[in-house]
C-alpha cells in the first residue's frame, strides 16, 4: 500500500509506416501544432498517458498542501500567515483545475482518488520530504515552485487542450509563490546567525530532492520519447533539471548561501553549471513509498477523505433535491 508502483512503461513511438491511417492523421495535427481537444478521436495510449500525467499532477498538488498547511498555525506574522493560507487555498484550485481537465478525458475524480487512496497512482516525489522548520516554507516556495514552474511553463504549450488551459493561470499562481519562497529565504539569510543557519539547512535538506522533481535521467525515462513525440512533453527531464539549477544558482549566491553541492560549478563552453545528479537510489526507494512521509502523506489524505463523506453526501441531497425540485417544475 502507499506504493506509488503503477507501471505503465512506454510502448515505444511508432513510425509512420507501422500507423493507422487515423493514428498518422492524429499525429500530422499534433505536428502542425494543432490541439486536442476532449471530442476528437486520440489513441488509446495518449488518452492513458493524459489520465496518468495530469491525475498524477492534480494529486500533488493536493498533497501538496500537506507540507505547507503545517505550518499555517506556526507562521511568524499575520501576514506571512495571510500569505501561506492564500498559497495552500491556490493549490486546492490548481488540484480542481487539474481533476476537470482529467475529467475530460473520461475518468471520473472519484476514480482518481480512489486510484491515489489505493496506492495505484504516484503524485511528486518532493512531498515526501518533511518541512521541519520555518525556513522549510521560505524553501518549499522558492526551490520546490520554482521547479514546479521551470516543468509547468512548458506545458502551457502541451498539446492536449484542457491541460494547456489549465496551465496558465496555474503558472500565473506559481510564480507568485515562488517569489513569496524567495521573499522569506531572504528575510531568513539576511537574520540573525540563527535564522542564516536554519535558511542553509532548509536548503541543504531540499536541494537533491527538488533536482528529483523532474524525473529520472532521460536515458530512464520511460515516456519522454513517446510523450514529446505527442507534445505532452515539449522539454525532457534532463533540460529542464538543468534550466532550474543554471536559474537557481545565482538565486542562492544572492542569499549568501552556500549549494550542498560541492560540484556545482559554472561551465562557460556549455553556458550552464555542472551539478551532481540526485541520489537515484533514494528517488526509486521514495516512489516504492519508503520516502520519510509517504505514509503519513497518504494516511492524511484517506483520512480527509473519509472525514469529508458527510459534506459530499451533503452536497448531494441538495443538488438531487434542486433537481427534482426544477424537474417537477
Ligand atoms: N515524483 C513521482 N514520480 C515521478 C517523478 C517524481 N518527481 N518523476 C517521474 N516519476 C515517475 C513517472 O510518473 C513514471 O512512473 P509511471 O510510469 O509509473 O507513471 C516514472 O517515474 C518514469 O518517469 P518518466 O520520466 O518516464 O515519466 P514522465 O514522462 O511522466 O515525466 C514528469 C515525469 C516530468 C514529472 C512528468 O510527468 C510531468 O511533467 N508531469 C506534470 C508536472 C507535475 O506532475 N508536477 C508535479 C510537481 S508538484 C506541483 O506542481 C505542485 C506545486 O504546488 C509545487
Amino acid at each position: 500500500m502507499y506504493a506509488q508502483m503503477v507501471k505503465t512503461a512506454g510502448t515505444g513511438v511508432k513510425k509512420p509506416s507501422e500507423m493507422t491511417a487515423q493514428e498518422r492523421d492524429f499525429q500530422a495535427k499534433i505536428d502542425r501544432n494543432e490541439k486536442i481537444e476532449p471530442k476528437d478521436w486520440m489513441p488509446d495510449d495518449y488518452r492513458a498517458t493524459l489520465i496518468r500525467q495530469i491525475g498524477q499532477h492534480a494529486h500533488s498538488e493536493i498533497v501538496g498542501q500537506l507540507p505547507e498547511g503545517n505550518w499555517i498555525t506556526r507562521a511568524p506574522t499575520l501576514e506571512r500567515k495571510a500569505i501561506l493560507l492564500a498559497k495552500v487555498q491556490d493549490e486546492a484550485g490548481h488540484g480542481l483545475y487539474l481533476y476537470s481537465a482529467c475529467e475530460t478525458l473520461g475518468v471520473s475524480r472519484d476514480e482518481l482518488l480512489d486510484m491515489l487512496h489505493q496506492g495505484k497512482m504516484k503524485y511528486s516525489s518532493i512531498f515526501n520530504y518533511p518541512t521541519l522548520n520555518w525556513a522549510d516554507i521560505g524553501a518549499v516556495g522558492w526551490l520546490v515552485d520554482g521547479a514546479a514552474i521551470m516543468n509547468q511553463v512548458q506545458l502551457q504549450k502541451t498539446s492536449y487542450g484542457p491541460y494547456a488551459r489549465a496551465m496558465v493561470r496555474i503558472c500565473k499562481e506559481e510564480s507568485f509563490h515562488q517569489r513569496q519562497g524567495y521573499s522569506i529565504m531572504m528575510k531568513m539569510a539576511t537574520g540573525s546567525k540563527a535564522q542564516q543557519a536554519m535558511a542553509q539547512d532548509a536548503l541543504n535538506r531540499l536541494w537533491f530532492p527538488s533536482l528529483m522533481m523532474f524525473g529520472p535521467p532521460d536515458k530512464d525515462s520511460v515516456h519522454s520519447a513517446q510523450s514529446m513525440a505527442w507534445r505532452i512533453k515539449i522539454n525532457t527531464n534532463d533540460e529542464l533539471r538543468q534550466r532550474f539549477v543554471d536559474q537557481t544558482m545565482p538565486q542562492m549566491e544572492y542569499l549568501g548561501l552556500t549549494c550542498p553541492d560541492p560540484s556545482v560549478k559554472w561551465n562557460e563552453d556549455k553556458g550552464g553549471y555542472d551539478y551532481t545528479d540526485p541520489d537515484w537510489d533514494e528517488f526509486f526507494a521514495v516512489l516504492r513509498g519508503n520516502g520519510p512521509c509517504n505514509t503519513e502523506r497518504m494516511a492524511a489524505r484517506v483520512d480527509a477523505w473519509d472525514n469529508g463523506a458527510w459534506v459530499r453526501d451533503g452536497l448531494m441531497a441538495h443538488a438531487n433535491k434542486k433537481a427534482a425540485r426544477v424537474a417537477a417544475e
